[in-house]
């Protein structure tokens, strides 16, 4: 008789059900897994025997057979060493299989028994509570089932031996408590940059609107620096978000201690990134930086120095919110709905624009440079701002002379909720900013009046505006008129909106 328990397989940020069979029949010693198993899988065998052997079970000498069903459903990664192991101890006889049927379980096995931590325990806990069962998982990701449900059944263990005595009631495993991250103290703030004001505004609206933003300067102006601040103006997860950030941290297995966190993700990988580290993928399926930062923020520092193949394969996760990637054998999505902050120099030599300076190069300099990225990534661009070298009299004014991060904050943290106020009424599900908003929402949240009217046309037919960039205006200037406080979109908003536009045209 085969003995059966429930496992997941991932797609994407899903945890499909998987069933573990075990089967122990008479003839030559054999232990075969079949099931689409890829190599972590297979070698589960090995830690499979090792681990029973520490906690003083031998394999019986036959015909061992693992069946991971749907076969057709491709599985990866070593959290089917604990499934594995409890089958064929419930095919021995060692502990009762019936105690099993109503849990997911997953875990790695380390040699002597012990069981690691693995990723993709929060999908799977919440994929077990959805189907009204409970979870056994190592005692490291306990933290991390808790966040699924108040009354979830959960058994987080140390160990193999343990996991025995907790089914016995020799020793019951203590259920862990959900645990949410410490905010960090004496994080970089805004009033550590001094002058920039231009900049500064631009980062206030970028962050109230949730809108991509570039900054082109020359080196030392402070662009970095403005970037990693934007943290500390963005106001917390809400708990839905929360859960969504976390779960692709834990399939990426980067929650640190299973415990959560309302801090918006902000991620900032290297210009030698690929375009399987950025959209994600690979030979096992994992989420890329961009969904890593999803419901936050995605910093590409030097962005002429990434690879333009790389950097156009975010055209269309930055257009539609999701990374679909198609593989030999599957598709797999992940959420992806960031806010792109990008910083570079005008060209090579660094320089380029500043008075009294020019390029070796001459006007080439800065063509060639600004010419590595494409024309739609920079259309996907709300605003593009100058960031120039700080003045002296700027740097003399001595530290904490620019605004604070917690006075910025507020603003911010004003117009995003009346933005959310705003697409709950209309009945707008998943839309929390102007940024996301649909471009048939805009056009109605953020109608031109006449004279708003006149000066979208003149600057359309000037600078050949796309119909996305009419949008992204409007968004932008829908924004400006949040943080104002002002119900329509004026005139005012609109021309603030197209400056920081026209900029990119221009160039
Ligand atoms: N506006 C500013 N206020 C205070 N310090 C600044 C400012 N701008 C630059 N600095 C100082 O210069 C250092 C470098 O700044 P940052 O790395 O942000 O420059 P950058 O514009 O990103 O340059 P690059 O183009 O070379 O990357 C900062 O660590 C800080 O010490
Ligand atoms: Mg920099």
């Amino acid at each position: 008789m085969a003995t059966s328990i429930t496992t997941v397989a991932f797609e994407g940020i899903r945890a499909v059900p998987v069933d573990v069979q075990v089967q122990i029949s008479p003839g030559l010693p054999r232990f075969n897994i079949v099931g689409l198993p890829d190599k972590a899988v297979g070698e589960s065998r090995e830690r499979v025997r090792a681990a029973l052997i520490a906690s003083g079970l031998a394999l019986p000498a036959k015909h061992i057979s693992v069946n991971l069903a749907p076969a057709d459903l491709p599985k990866e990664g070593s959290h089917y060493d604990l499934p594995i192991a409890l089958g064929l101890m419930a095919a021995m006889g060692a502990i009762p299989a019936d105690m099993l049927e109503s849990y997911f379980v997953l875990g790695e096995l380390a040699l002597d028994g012990r069981v690691s931590r693995v990723p993709g325990i929060l999908p799977a806990a919440i994929a077990a509570n959805a189907e009204e069962k409970g979870i056994i998982c190592p005692s490291a990701c306990g933290p991390e089932a808790a966040w699924a449900s108040p009354d979830i059944d959960i058994i987080a263990i140390e160990s193999l031996f343990a996991l025995v005595n907790h089914l016995a009631g020799r020793q019951i495993a203590a259920r862990p408590v959900p645990q949410k991250a410490l905010a960090v103290e004496g994080e970089d703030d805004l009033s550590d940059i001094k002058g920039q004001e231009v900049a500064r505004r631009a980062l206030e609206i970028a962050a109230a609107g949730g809108h991509n933003f570039l900054m082109i300067g020359p080196p030392g102006a402070g662009k970095s620096m403005l970037a990693q601040r934007l943290p500390s103006i963005l106001p917390a997860l809400s708990p839905l978000e929360m859960l969504d950030v976390s779960m692709i941290a834990s399939i990426a297995g980067s929650l640190r201690n299973g415990a959560l966190s309302d801090r918006r993700p902000f991620r900032a990988p290297h210009h030698s990134a690929s375009m399987a580290a950025l959209v994600g993928g690979g030979h096992n399926a994992k989420p890329g930086e961009i969904s890593l930062a999803h419901n936050g923020v995605l910093f590409l520092d030097e962005l002429p120095e990434f690879q333009p193949q790389a950097l156009d394969s975010l055209r269309q996760p930055l257009e539609t919110g999701e990374t679909v990637i198609a593989r030999a054998n599957a598709k797999v999505s992940y959420p992806a709905r960031v806010q792109l902050i990008a910083a570079m120099n005008p060209c090579k030599c660094g320089m380029a624009g500043t008075p009294g300076h020019t390029c070796r190069r001459g006007d080439r300099c800065a063509a060639d440079y600004q010419g590595r990225i494409s024309g739609p990534f920079l259309d996907r661009i709300d605003i593009r701002i100058d960031v120039p070298a700080v003045s002296a009299a700027d740097m003399l004014a001595g530290a904490g002379a620019g605004e604070a991060s917690a006075a910025v904050a507020a603003r911010v943290k004003k117009a995003r909720d009346i933005q959310r106020a705003r697409y709950q009424a209309l009945g707008a599900a998943g839309t929390f900013t102007n940024a996301a908003a649909s471009s048939r929402l805009i056009e109605t949240v953020a109608a031109p009046d006449s004279e708003s009217r006149a000066l979208l046309l003149k600057a359309a037919e000037a600078f050949s505006l796309s119909a996305r960039a009419y949008h992204r205006v409007l968004k932008v200037a829908r924004t400006l008129a949040d943080l104002s406080g002002s119900q329509a979109v004026q005139k005012p908003h609109i021309a603030e909106a197209l400056s920081y536009r026209l900029n990119m045209a221009a160039s």
